[in-house]
């Protein structure tokens, strides 16, 4: 008897499992997975605190708290000029996780294809694959002497495009490179989903976390892309709270239909305490958001730079909170190995990236590794600390 359905059969246990397990045991600094160490902003937390004592305590409404769909609804405005119906064109969902699940079920046919760019977030191809579609993939291409940037080759992209396409997943900024797309790869995009009537799915969960000059551009405000894109976002990066698990999905009324129809049947609702703090968070000040920015470029510029004193080759990302560094010259078989190594032996733990593309495409990652800056300024220094007594001495 086979007892695991042939759809998931082959997924792995995610690189976080092992790596978590590693971290612990050997008591290393975890710069690993990608959550904050510190808590959200004190007020929210007690907007919950309120929400739990008020009374707000069973089933909410299915597609989400109203008062939480008019704040995401205003934020669009109020950042990116987006007009967007709060009862027509967001759907809150359990984080950007189950946004990004509900869209591709809701979504893709078996045999339908879907375009990600590589290294990606790991939870996009499963989807596709639980849906039966089949991924096609264009790779993220490190900085070298013609680019300052991570960048793609325009006519990889483009050859990607069939007629089987149902829609391009665009992640900026990106995790793990810290990619920002501009505005010029932007409408290159649009232009492909235009011209081959492709929809576009923009995960945008890292939405205030650029460093100048880098700036967010919402794929959905590029001319002709608001009717045909799903944007998703969530409360865990921009307010810290990653384990409250509050996203959304903002799309047009048929596209968010797709969604809804999967969530109704996958969590039918979110937490409603949750969901009244985080639309408190949305409508926080301008200089709460500026002030989050500032504070992670801090915390970038430290770990890029002990990572370049120890002979770890970093990429200084634009966006989102991972730093990608070259360690190719070092020696180690792969990531996986060289990662191990550094958990074990170093006390601090990082990411094998090739976790993060397909099976044929591995040879791209290998020579990287993927340290995360969401944590405490102290545990930063204790992870600087260990490597510059350990890791260059080798
Ligand atoms: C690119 C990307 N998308 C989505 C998510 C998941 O977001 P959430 O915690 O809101 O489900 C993450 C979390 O690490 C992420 O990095």
């Amino acid at each position: 008897m086979k007892p695991i359905a042939a759809r998931i059969r082959d997924f792995p246990t995610t690189v976080f499992t092992e790596f978590s397990a590693l971290a612990q045991k050997h008591q290393a600094v975890n710069l690993g997975q990608g959550f904050p160490d510190f808590d959200g902003p004190e007020e929210i937390r007690e907007a919950a605190v309120r929400a739990v004592r008020g009374g707000v305590n069973q089933y909410a409404v299915s597609s989400g708290a109203v008062v939480l769909k008019e704040a995401v609804a205003e934020h669009a405005l109020r950042f990116y000029g987006q007009k967007v119906d709060p009862g027509s064109e967001v759907i809150v969902t359990n984080g950007a996780t189950e946004a990004l699940f509900d869209v591709t079920l809701g979504l893709v046919d078996p045999g339908d294809e879907v375009i990600v760019f590589e290294p990606y977030y790991d939870s996009y191809v499963a989807n596709v694959t639980m849906a039966g579609g089949v991924p096609r993939y264009v790779l993220l291409r490190p900085p070298d002497a013609d680019h300052a940037r991570w960048w793609y080759d325009p006519a990889e992209l483009e050859a990607q495009f069939t007629s089987k396409t149902k829609f391009i997943l665009l992640n900026t900024p990106h995790n793990p490179t810290g990619k920002v797309f501009d505005r010029a790869e932007l409408e290159h995009i649009a232009s492909l989903c235009i011209r081959h009537d492709v929809l576009a799915v923009a995960d945008e969960v890292y939405e205030h976390i650029t460093f100048e000059p880098a700036r967010h551009v919402r794929l959905a405000t590029i001319p002709g892309m608001a009717e045909r894109t799903i944007t998703i976002s969530s409360g865990g990066k921009s307010f810290s709270f990653t384990g409250w698990k509050v996203g959304w999905a903002i799309g047009t009324p048929a596209l968010c239909s797709a969604v809804q129809k999967t969530h109704q049947f996958v969590t039918f609702a979110v937490a409603g305490p949750m969901q009244h703090a985080i639309a408190e968070a949305l409508r926080l000040p301008d200089a709460y958001f500026i002030e989050l920015a500032q504070s992670y470029r801090k915390k970038r510029d430290l770990l890029v730079e002990m990572l370049d004193t120890v002979g770890l080759r970093p990429i200084a990302p634009d966006g989102a909170y991972f730093v990608m560094a070259q360690i190719g010259h070092l020696g180690f078989p792969d990531d996986f190995e060289f990662c191990r190594y550094l958990t074990r032996d170093i006390g601090v733990a990082a990411i094998p990236p090739t976790a993060f593309y397909a099976e044929h495409h591995r040879v791209h990652g290998s020579h990287l590794a993927r340290f995360a800056f969401c944590k405490r300024d102290e545990t930063l220094l204790s992870a600087r600390e260990k490597l510059l007594a350990r890791l260059s001495a080798k």
